[in-house]
């Protein structure tokens, strides 16, 4: 299998739900949510893409790093490289019956393990999302982490509670989901959190505990505050909230303020390992990857995840010897122009 032939696969699976254009970049697929695309005007999205590519890499070749390290920790997992996947759930219900919650769960978890990471799993209006979720990390020996949305704050507890007996190293919570209005409509109430709810949840929960869609310092220091293990700085790959910024730009301000105290993770827009090292160069301990490995499970299944985290992973060495970089855990802000 090619990386040609997966993409080619999931252009024919997904019927025009998702194009899997040249560059995945909001733009054809803008408003199209449900499907793969950013909400409303899709500027969110596009502003991810946009906010990657105006910073540039200094080239530097004149030193001695030729064997860079990509190896990591990262909530207590091992990885290859600190790259994750990212939670992607309702693929059996909207990507035009492409592959079966299960199906896709069980690949891009098991793809990810395979590549020497791990990849969070997603939670929805159906119990189904949630238990697809369990089952993948489960049978991949821990290697994945689901995130639960925004529910009443006891049941994000019990939740919390079977994702570590299922083996789980860690757990989060989308919290940028507070206005889903399919939650809410199929009787499971999301909302936004206090920092008093996010402590309680700390509090009943025994394994490190993710809060995933921050885009303010404020809210990053009121997550620290409540004793949160790790922020996920995303807009949800735009599907949340029209018109925020991309997340390389505000990035930089939430590191500084607190990665020194709490994991800072990131995704939205991540298409290359140079764009891996922008991320990491501007203050993120590791980035998710969303739509990339969502298309290539579709194609080609854990193979197709696989070779699309190789090839990244492959990227980001490159990046990393072209900039002098000789470690993914101490990135210089200087590899940025
Ligand atoms: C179709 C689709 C479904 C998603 N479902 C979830 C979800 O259930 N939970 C969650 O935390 N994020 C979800 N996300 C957001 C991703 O986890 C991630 O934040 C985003 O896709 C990153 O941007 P990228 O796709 O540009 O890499 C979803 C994204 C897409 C495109």
């Amino acid at each position: 299998m090619d990386l040609q032939t997966v993409r080619k696969t999931a252009r024919e699976k997904l019927g025009g739900v998702c194009r899997v254009c040249p560059v995945c970049n909001g733009v054809v697929c803008a408003g199209e949510v449900p499907g793969m695309g950013g909400l409303g005007t899709g500027a969110s999205f596009k502003n991810n893409i946009q906010a990657l590519a105006e910073f540039k890499l200094n080239l530097r070749t004149v030193h001695q790093v030729s064997q860079p390290k990509l190896s990591c920790t990262l909530l207590g997992m091992e990885l290859a490289a600190p790259i994750i996947g990212a939670a992607v759930a309702g693929v059996g219900l909207n990507m035009n019956a492409a592959l079966s919650e299960e199906a896709y769960t069980a690949a891009v978890v098991a793809g990810c393990h395979h590549a020497g990471t791990a990849c969070m799993t997603g939670d929805g209006p159906k119990p189904e999302f949630f238990a697809a979720g369990l089952a993948a990390i489960k049978a991949e020996k821990g290697y994945g982490i689901p995130i639960i949305k925004p529910r009443e704050t006891e049941r994000v507890i019990e939740l919390a509670q079977q994702a570590a007996a299922a083996g789980a190293p860690a757990f989060g919570m989308d919290i940028d989901a507070a206005a889903l209005v399919n939650m809410t409509n199929a009787g499971q109430p999301v909302g936004p959190k206090t920092q008093a709810e996010l402590a309680e949840i700390k509090k009943h929960t025994s394994i490190p505990f993710i809060v995933k869609g921050i885009m303010t310092v404020d809210d990053a220091e009121a997550c620290c505050a409540a004793g949160v293990d790790a922020i996920v700085v995303s807009n949800h790959g735009g599907r949340a909230l029209d018109h925020t910024p991309g997340t390389a730009e505000v990035l930089p301000y939430i590191a500084e303020a607190v990665r020194e105290r709490m994991t800072v993770l990131v995704d939205g827009g991540i298409r290359s390992g140079a764009d891996v090292l922008k991320m990491l160069a501007l203050g993120a301990h590791g980035v998710l990857l969303g739509r990339p490995l969502a298309i290539s499970a579709i194609g080609g299944q854990a193979e197709g995840v696989q070779l699309v985290l190789n090839k990244m992973i492959g990227e980001l060495r490159a990046a990393m010897i072209l900039t002098g970089t000789a470690d993914v855990a101490a990135v210089s802000e200087d590899v940025i122009w």
